[in-house]
């Protein structure tokens, strides 16, 4: 297995480039299915998750063709509307393929996704059956596979009971292709659901309201394809900003948009990182003679509030700041786990339940032998491993280069002491 080795203690310096963003990703592929014409799709993250949407499109019969930072995608001569359970159970983000199939061939086949560690019992897909369901599509369940038909599907009222990012998507993109009018209450608002919106309005879809928490959708008989450009990872943004201030290292964070993590930026002004901001940059400063970090706890929220997919980052970064503060994780069950990673390095940590930590700091953080439990808390033990004293080794890599492009070399271009042992999973 993969792995990396990290040798602690070391200041960061230079630029580095943010990559389009992971989750613009995951929705603008499986949208060339909604057409028959190409799309080009720039700006594409070169990650394991988008490899796998690619797999899943040509096993679908789609025609791909792939450079290093950019597809395209003909979806003219699709011949299956079943998606390849191997494929579909290696991650969660396969459930973004069935609106599409399901709005322009009415029907479809799928496994319940897999690929995922964060939520309790599986994450559930509960949102996006009641809303194929409400469009007027028909599901059997068997053995945790779905069939779903719709001899037509008719534009309905559909509140989102909890709200979810790709459930908002995947409704929006299935009605778009439905007769009359549909109308999403309680959606999502995150960029990467605008940016999705206002494309497909591009190729004649009928969307308003995307970015608020009312989305209406006129229904066209067919829509076009064109060129997408992915906007830039705010995650990404928000986590290299966190590495630079964790480290207290002076870093250029460039083709980003810090509006996206405003949220974070606020911290950022009540704790004392200090930041100069642009339209398509971050300057994170180093602080002089190692001044200290205010503690300031956060709880995760929809977007524009504290990302969850930011939280572990964040986490770590307090383990360094003077004082006690409450990190609150409210929108997964099983997304503070790694903090048991952070005990064992030396943190001071006090688990209060399975959704809040109180972390006490300052405290030195020690080189231990780690396994990163997904994505996210991946990257947060990579900062935790670049403040650490000594060596950190961390297993189960696959999990970071799901999301975050090369992530070594880019590193180690700062000046990060990192090695991979084993091959990045692409190559
Ligand atoms: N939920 C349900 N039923 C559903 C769908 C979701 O109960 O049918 C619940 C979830 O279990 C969770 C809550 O709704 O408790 C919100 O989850 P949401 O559906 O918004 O998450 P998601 O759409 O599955 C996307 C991102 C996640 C990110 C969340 C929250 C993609 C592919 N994934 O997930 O990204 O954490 O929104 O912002 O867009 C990551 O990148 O590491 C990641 C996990």
């Amino acid at each position: 297995m993969s792995k990396f080795i990290i040798q602690g203690g070391k200041k960061l310096s230079g630029e580095i480039q943010v990559r389009g963003a992971k989750n613009a990703a995951l929705k603008i592929i499986p949208a060339a299915i909604l057409s028959k014409e190409a799309i080009t799709i720039n700006n594409l993250p070169n990650i394991e998750d988008v490899d796998k949407a690619l797999e899943l499109i040509k096993d679908l019969g789609g025609e791909v063709i792939r450079d290093k930072n950019s597809v395209k995608i003909v979806m003219g001569k699709i011949n299956k509307t079943q998606l390849n359970p191997e494929l579909a159970n290696k991650f969660r983000a396969s459930i973004m393929f069935v609106g599409p199939l399901l709005a322009r061939f009415g029907e479809v086949n799928f496994p319940h996704p897999g690929g995922c560690v964060i939520g309790a019992g599986g994450r559930s897909i509960d949102l996006f059956l009641e809303g194929f369901k409400c469009l007027g599509a028909e599901i059997k369940e068997e053995n945790n596979s779905y069939k779903i038909k719709a001899k037509k599907l008719v534009g309905c009222n559909y509140f989102f009971t909890t709200i979810s990012v790709t459930g908002t998507e995947a409704i929006l993109m299935t009605s778009v292709l439905a007769e009359g009018t549909t109308v999403l209450k309680n959606c999502a608002v995150e960029p990467e659901i605008k940016v999705l919106a206002d494309y497909l309005n591009e190729q004649g879809a009928k969307i308003t309201g995307a970015g608020t928490s009312t989305i209406i959708i006129e229904g066209v008989k067919s829509i076009g394809a064109g060129n997408f450009e992915i906007i830039p990872d705010r995650i990404e943004t928000g986590s290299f900003a966190i590495m630079a201030a964790a480290t207290n290292s002076e870093l250029l964070i460039s083709k980003c948009n810090p509006d996206h993590i405003e949220v974070l930026l606020s911290i950022f002004n009540k704790i004392g990182v200090k930041f100069e901001r642009g339209k398509d940059y971050l300057k994170i400063f180093s602080r002089e003679g190692n001044q200290l970090l205010k503690s300031h706890g956060i709880k995760t929220h929809e977007y524009p509030g504290f990302p969850t997919d930011l939280q572990s980052p964040y986490t770590v970064l307090m383990t360094q700041a003077a004082g006690s503060s409450l990190i609150h994780e409210t929108i997964y069950d099983r997304r503070l786990l790694y903090v048991d990673m952070l005990l064992q390095m030396g943190a001071d940590v006090i688990m209060c339940d399975p959704h809040r930590v109180v972390i006490n700091g300052p405290t030195r953080l020690y080189g231990k032998k780690l396994t990163s439990p997904d994505l996210r808390a991946g990257i947060a033990l990579i900062i935790a491993a670049l403040i650490a004293e000594g060596k950190t080794e961390i297993d189960n890599i696959y999990q970071i280069d799901r999301g975050y492009e090369n992530i070594d070399e880019r590193l180690r271009l700062l000046g990060a002491d990192i090695k991979r042992i084993g091959t990045l999973f692409n190559n």
